[in-house]
C-alpha cells in the first residue's frame, strides 16, 4: 500500500521515506494531441490507497508434481490479508486447472498468455473464456520474453489489442513494460515505457485502468541477478505515474499499482519495498521456491515505510 501525500514530485533520485504529491510540471513525454499533467495534484484525501501486490511468474518451468509439492509449501502460511496485499501466481497453461485446485484459496491464478480474439480456429492459442473457465481471475500480458524474443516480437498494438480482450471478459491484467539494456544506455527508457504505454492507453477507455497493473520490468534486470537500484526503480515508477497523469488522468495516476519485476528476491524486496511508487513485485525465479513467502512479507515493509 503507498499513500502519496504532500511535497514536490522530484524527478530523479528516491527517498526511501517520502510520500509525495505532484503539483508540478510535466517532466515525461506525453504524446500529441493529450495535455501535460501540469495540473495534476495527488493527495491521500483522492484516495490514494495501493494494495501491495505480489505477482509470481512461473515461465515455462515446473512440472505438475512440482506445482503440487510447491503449493502445499504455500500454504503453510497464514492467511493472507488481503486488504494489505494480494498474491498472483501464474503456471505454464496446461497446468492453470491443477495450479488452482491445489493452491490455497486466498492466492489468485493468472495465465501468461492469452489469444488476442474468441474461441474458434486458432490452433495452440488459448481464448480468454478458457482461462476464467478453470478459474484465473489474472493474465500476464507484455511481459519482456513474449516482447523481444525473436521468435515471437509481439507488437505494443498486439498487446494493447490483448489487453483489451482480456478486461472485456473481466479477467485483471499485469501489463508489462520496461526497456533492454542498450535502450536503457541511449537514455531511452522513458521514452520506451511511455510508448508500450501509450499503445495501451489509446486501446482501452480511462475506466478500464482499474483492473490493470502496471508492472515495470528493465529487461537487463530479467534473471540476471542484476537488479536496479532503488533510485532508477524510484525514478522510473514516479515518471510513469505522471505520464498516466497526462495521458489518461490524475485518478489512474494516483490509484494505479506499478510493480517493480527483475531479479526480485527475498534479500532485496523489503528495501524496494518501501519505495513510494513501488506497489509491489513481479517475480520470476525467486517465485519457483517456498522461500517465496518472504517475498509477499515485504507488504510490512512496505506499510512500515507509508507515512
Ligand atoms: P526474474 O523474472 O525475477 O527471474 O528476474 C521477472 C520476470 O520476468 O517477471
Amino acid at each position: 500500500m503507498a499513500f502519496i501525500t504532500s511535497g514536490a514530485a522530484a524527478v530523479s533520485g528516491a527517498s526511501l521515506t517520502a510520500r509525495r504529491a505532484f503539483t508540478g510540471a510535466a517532466v515525461c513525454p506525453v504524446p500529441s494531441g493529450r495535455t501535460s499533467p501540469a495540473a495534476a495534484t495527488w493527495s491521500m484525501s483522492a484516495g490514494g490507497l495501493r494494495t501491495f501486490l505480489v505477482g509470481g511468474n512461473w515461465k515455462c518451468n515446473l512440472s505438475k508434481d512440482a506445482i503440487t509439492s510447491l503449493c502445499k509449501e504455500l500454504a503453510a502460511a497464514p492467511d493472507l490479508e488481503t486488504d494489505k496485499v494480494e498474491v498472483v501466481l501464474a503456471p505454464p497453461t496446461p497446468y492453470l486447472d491443477h495450479t488452482r485446485s491445489v493452491l490455497r484459496q486466498d492466492f489468485e491464478v493468472a495465465a501468461q498468455n492469452i489469444w488476442v480474439g474468441g474461441p474458434g480456429a486458432y490452433t495452440g492459442e488459448t481464448a480468454a473464456e478458457m482461462i476464467k473457465d478453470v478459474g484465473c481471475t489474472w493474465v500476464i500480458l507484455g511481459h519482456s520474453e513474449r516482447r523481444n524474443l525473436p521468435q515471437i516480437r509481439e507488437s505494443d498494438d498486439f498487446i494493447a489489442q490483448k489487453t483489451k480482450t482480456a478486461l472485456s471478459h473481466g479477467l485483471k491484467v499485469m501489463f508489462c513494460i520496461g526497456e533492454t539494456l542498450e535502450e536503457r544506455e541511449e537514455g531511452r527508457t522513458l521514452d520506451v515505457c511511455v510508448r508500450q504505454l501509450h499503445a495501451l492507453a489509446e486501446t482501452i477507455g480511462a475506466d478500464d485502468w482499474k483492473d490493470v497493473v502496471i508492472a515495470y520490468e528493465p529487461v537487463w534486470a530479467i534473471g540476471t541477478g542484476k537488479i536496479a537500484t532503488p533510485d532508477q526503480v524510484e525514478e522510473v515508477h514516479e515518471k510513469i505515474r505522471h505520464y498516466l497523469a497526462g495521458d489518461v488522468n490524475d485518478k489512474v495516476a494516483q490509484e494505479t499499482r506499478i510493480l517493480y519485476g527483475g531479479s526480485v528476491s527475498p534479500g532485496n524486496c523489503n528495501e524496494l519495498a518501501q519505495l513510494p511508487d513501488v506497489d509491489g513485485f513481479l517475480v520470476g525465479g525467486a517465485s519457483l521456491k517456498a522461500s517465496f513467502l518472504e517475498v509477499i512479507e515485504s507488504f510490512k515493509s512496505d506499510l512500515a515505510a507509508t507515512v
